[in-house]
């Protein structure tokens, strides 16, 4: 391979709930060159916490960071190529730390966590009418324990270092792009306190059209303003990493990884959507420059804004929390498979749940119930019931939950979507993208290159002012090839199961009464 022909080089931090990576592309033809993948570990301290290492989660990037520099080294590609870093990471996740000592003063409270059902029931109870969308007006969300400000209030008021930081003025919080790019460029030496429009629009302090905090909203959450990050575009300079490999490097895209799967997918115009099948699942699709409120339990969010001086575009969201998630429970709580991969041959052996249906509702429901009450069953079984069964159940689960946003999207816009265009770890699982197909009764549509998440932050990145190694232009890119799956049953078939699962839907609300 000649190096000199490479031309520059754009790189990528994806940091997800269950793993981290490093990936770098060839700038001018999205090339995927080299990566890196380190899992992070999750903890479940009570019934419905989950946290994670904010150190570890700092230590994984580095760890990515220099062992894809070393196989590209040994590609005999010449590291100085990387011109650019993007950041695009789990959203709505937690941190606070302190800005004297650079050191987390909590674990990473993660998105999925449900400690805040009481104070979010609490606060939904003093709206009037009891209107979980009260604030939505304003942040496009609905009061959930899924986003950041209640998690905030919780480490506010349960954790002493927090208080006492704020109170002295030493705490900053942020999701984990702001963590991130704070200690890449320095840390308490000086580190850049920000995060970008789309990762602020998750924490339900932002306004989605002043497109700034709103002190109405951090005084209704009784958050002071200065411990915020400021907020900035998805695509500009944020500063230089200052250690490890990269040294020198510009970190100039930063996008929640849902909106950087958008970009990633080239979804840039109205109408366009993409379903990405990571812990959970998150079905975007792009409304312009207008924010559109759904009447169907869809989110509206910041789809991004590339640039200073560019428009920011919307998106309506539909958000799962478990999805990639029920395979990891699978294997590490039932022990019924050893790997993830084992899921599909064990749910292909028999190619049906036989009757049995699983809501996966460990975290409560997302989109478009918002439900934090309701907890998981299986339900169906027989004597014949057996974990090949139950694997099945488990993907169609997926399917069942994507049906759902695809239904309520559609409803919003008015407009049915004609193909489903796929990206996440789960898409090499071929037979759920064959019963996702089945599901929705629209074909799936799956690039040839997964990493679509990664690429959006590096484009982001390399289309940076002061960087611009890439134009952001889809037709200067090498073709994207893809796989497609048909429906291959009939609709009523899918139909059938679908009213079963959504009883079953029903039941997981109801289960205690
Ligand atoms: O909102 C949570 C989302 O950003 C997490 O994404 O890929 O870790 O499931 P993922």
């Amino acid at each position: 391979r000649d190096r000199i022909m490479l031309g520059p080089l754009v790189a990528a931090i994806d940091q997800g709930t269950s793993s981290t990576r490093f990936l770098v592309f060839n700038a001018k033809t999205a090339e995927l060159l080299s990566h890196h993948q380190v899992e992070i570990k999750q903890s479940f301290p009570k019934e419905g916490w989950v946290e994670e290492d904010p150190k570890e989660i700092l230590q994984s990037v580095y760890e990515c960071m220099d062992k894809t520099c070393e196989k590209l080294t040994q590609l005999n590609i010449d590291i100085s190529n990387i011109k650019a870093i993007g950041v695009t990471n789990q959203r709505e996740t937690t941190l606070v730390w302190d800005k004297e000592t650079g050191e987390p003063l909590y674990n990473a409270i993660v998105w999925l966590d449900l400690r805040t059902q009481s104070t979010v029931e609490r606060l939904i109870n003093k709206t009037p009418g009891r209107n979980k969308n009260h604030l939505k007006h304003k942040t496009g969300l609905p009061i959930s324990t899924y986003f950041s400000a209640v998690k905030l209030r919780w480490l506010m008021d349960n954790v002493d270092e927090v208080s006492e930081a704020i109170l002295s003025h030493r705490a900053m919080f942020g999701t984990v792009d702001s963590w991130l790019i704070w200690c890449l460029t320095g840390g308490k030496n000086g580190g850049v306190h920000c995060t970008d429009v789309t990762n602020a629009s998750r924490t339900m302090l932002f306004n989605i059209h002043t497109m700034d905090w709103d002190p109405e909203l951090c005084k209704y959450f009784g958050i002071p303003m200065e411990i915020l990050p400021r907020v900035r575009s998805s695509s500009e300079i944020y500063g230089l990493m200052k250690s490890g490999c990269l040294t020198g490097i510009p970190i100039s895209g930063c996008l929640g990884d849902q909106s950087a799967a958008l970009v990633g997918q080239m979804c840039f115009q109205d109408g366009q959507a993409k379903n990405t099948y990571g812990t959970g699942c998150f079905l975007l699709r792009n409304t312009g420059a207008k924010p559109v409120m759904s009447e169907h339990g869809l989110l509206t969010t910041v789809a991004y804004k590339l640039g200073r001086d560019k428009p920011a575009c919307y998106a309506l969201e539909g958000s799962v929390a478990i999805a990639g998630a029920v395979v990891r429970w699978l294997k590490d709580n039932l022990g019924i498979i050893q790997t993830s991969t084992e899921l599909e041959k064990l749910a292909a052996a028999v190619g049906t749940s036989y009757g049995c249906y699983f809501v996966p509702a460990f975290s409560g429901l997302y989109a478009p119930y918002w439900e934090p009450s309701a907890r998981g069953i299986i339900c169906g079984l027989t004597q014949f019931t057996n974990r090949s069964h139950l694997a099945f159940a488990a993907l169609e689960a997926v399917c069942f939950q994507t049906r759902e946003l695809m239904d309520a999207m559609n409803q919003d816009s008015g407009i049915p979507l004609t193909q489903l265009q796929v990206d996440g770890g789960m898409t090499s699982n071929k037979l759920l993208m064959q019963l996702q197909a089945d599901i929705l009764c629209i074909p799936v549509v799956k690039p040839s290159m997964p990493e679509t998440t990664a690429l959006g932050a590096a484009m982001a990145a390399g289309a940076a002012e002061g960087v611009s190694v890439w134009s952001l232009n889809p037709e200067d890119l090498t073709e994207v090839t893809s796989e497609k799956f048909e429906p291959q049953i009939n609709p009523e078939e899918s139909e059938f199961r679908y009213a079963r699962w959504k009883k079953a839907v029903q039941k997981s609300m109801n289960w205690e009464t």
